[in-house]
């Protein structure tokens, strides 16, 4: 429980209260504290736009984010999670849902099995570090009918873990689908899963300035050795460390649904072909060349996430004008631009020159991004987001030691 207490996990005071009841259900052996809970404390969940709810989380660094987007929880689950997959549903199916929260994910993705499987068998591993979220999972309205599939699981892992007591969720789990609920830091459960296994991961923590240990490099390294080759990982965040951070793991990534935020999420997978839609071209260029392109570090999967935010920045700031160009005034998407706003141009030139790149029309410039003179919105084997992201990494590189030797002309 304590790890749970200052992990970062549902807000402090309905976490206290689902306690205290299931507290009440282990000794008193009744049921109507969890059968009241929702009417009792309505006020702590969130109405969503689809008619789902939602929790908010702890306050951490002033901040509180809500589990799930304000647009429809549930929705985001199908659209983020569930539409990018392409499952073979004559064969069976493994699926890893990394904070699993509530269930919406895992949920979605047994309605998505039942409605288009063929004899197949699904397994569903979930993931969550806190017993009382899960708990709320138990308390929230079903959004769908398949989420009662989930509550048993949850409610059945709860009762061993002798955190609940009633064995009351009726709808039994289907007997082709199997659900392993663990209930720890999803760092060490990782450590424990099978090689080559996954068909999908589904990767849902809050965001990366909460919970960054679970988007470093060295998580993403395990995801790479338990995934099958042409498995999935679908996460909402579209952020740069996040997608240099697969890309370093060796994943090819490519940009997810958008839905309820700007900019769609990130998909990755170790086979392009899994893969449809390339990242944004400037976001490619901003991971390739500037220090934002820096992912997290996560050494033995055990730091907390200050050490893990800390490092990141102490890194960036020794790689600005050294490794990468800065990220300061996004500079690195100016490149191969001619520039009217003097003000801006001196200050996007300033940064240039420090990595032996004259200016942004240079013929430096045009040799870096060379590759992005082929950018399609639509990726393949060859022409993909991995594949430009690691040559315009090469080519600074070159263009700062001073030893490249073609150079493009300019165009
Ligand atoms: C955005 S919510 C996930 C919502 C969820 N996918 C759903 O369908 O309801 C993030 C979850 O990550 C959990 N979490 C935080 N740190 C974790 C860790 N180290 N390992 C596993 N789960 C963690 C939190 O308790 C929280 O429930």
């Amino acid at each position: 429980m304590s790890y749970e207490k200052n992990a970062r996990v549902i807000n402090d005071d309905i976490f206290d209260l689902v306690n205290s009841c299931f507290e009440s259900e282990r000794s008193n052996g009744n049921i109507n504290p969890r059968l009241n809970f929702f009417d009792d404390y309505k006020k702590y969940f969130v109405l969503t736009d689809d008619g789902s709810y939602s929790i908010n989380s702890k306050e951490i660094n002033h901040k509180i984010e809500t589990l799930h987007t304000s647009t429809g929880a549930i929705s985001e689950s199908f659209e983020k999670f569930i539409k990018p997959m392409k499952f073979n549903y004559n064969e069976n199916i493994a699926i890893l849902d990394i904070c699993a929260g509530l269930g919406y994910n895992s949920s979605a993705a047994i309605a998505d099995f039942i409605k288009n499987s063929n004899n197949s068998n699904l397994q569903v591993d979930m993931v969550e570090i806190s017993k009382a979220t899960l708990a709320c999972g138990l308390l929230v309205p079903s959004p769908i009918k398949e989420h009662d599939i989930t509550k048993k699981a949850i409610e059945k892992q709860l009762i061993k873990e002798n955190y609940a007591s009633i064995n009351y969720e009726k709808q039994e789990i289907p007997k082709n689908i199997n659900i392993n609920v663990y209930i720890e830091d999803a760092r060490q459960t990782i450590q424990n899963l099978k090689d080559n296994y996954y068909d999908a991961i589904f990767l849902d923590p809050f965001s990366q300035n909460m919970a960054p240990e679970l988007f470093s490099l060295d998580f993403f390294k395990e995801f790479k050795r338990v995934i099958k080759d042409t498995g999935i990982i679908a996460t909402y965040t579209s952020s740069a460390p996040v997608r240099a951070g697969f890309i370093e793991a060796g994943f090819h990534v490519g940009q997810g649904p958008i839905f309820g935020r700007k900019q769609g999420g990130t998909l990755a997978s170790p086979n392009p072909k899994m893969l449809d839609k390339s990242l944004p071209k400037n976001d490619e260029i901003r991971i390739a060349l500037s220090d934002v392109g820096i992912p997290f570090r996560d050494h033995g999967l055990n730091n907390n996430s200050d050490v893990i935010l800390d490092k990141r920045t102490e890194v960036r700031h020794n790689a600005r004008h050294n490794t990468k160009i800065s990220s300061a005034v996004k500079t690195p998407i100016f490149l191969t631009k001619k520039m009217d706003d003097e003000k801006l141009k001196r200050r996007v030139e300033r940064n240039l020159v420090k990595m032996n790149i004259p200016s942004t029309t240079s013929k430096e410039a045009f040799y870096i991004l060379e590759c992005e003179k082929n950018y399609q919105e639509k990726q393949d084997l060859k022409n993909n987001s991995r594949n430009r992201i690691l040559d315009m990494i090469k080519k600074l590189e070159k263009v700062k030691n001073g030893n490249y030797e073609i150079i493009s002309s300019e165009e």
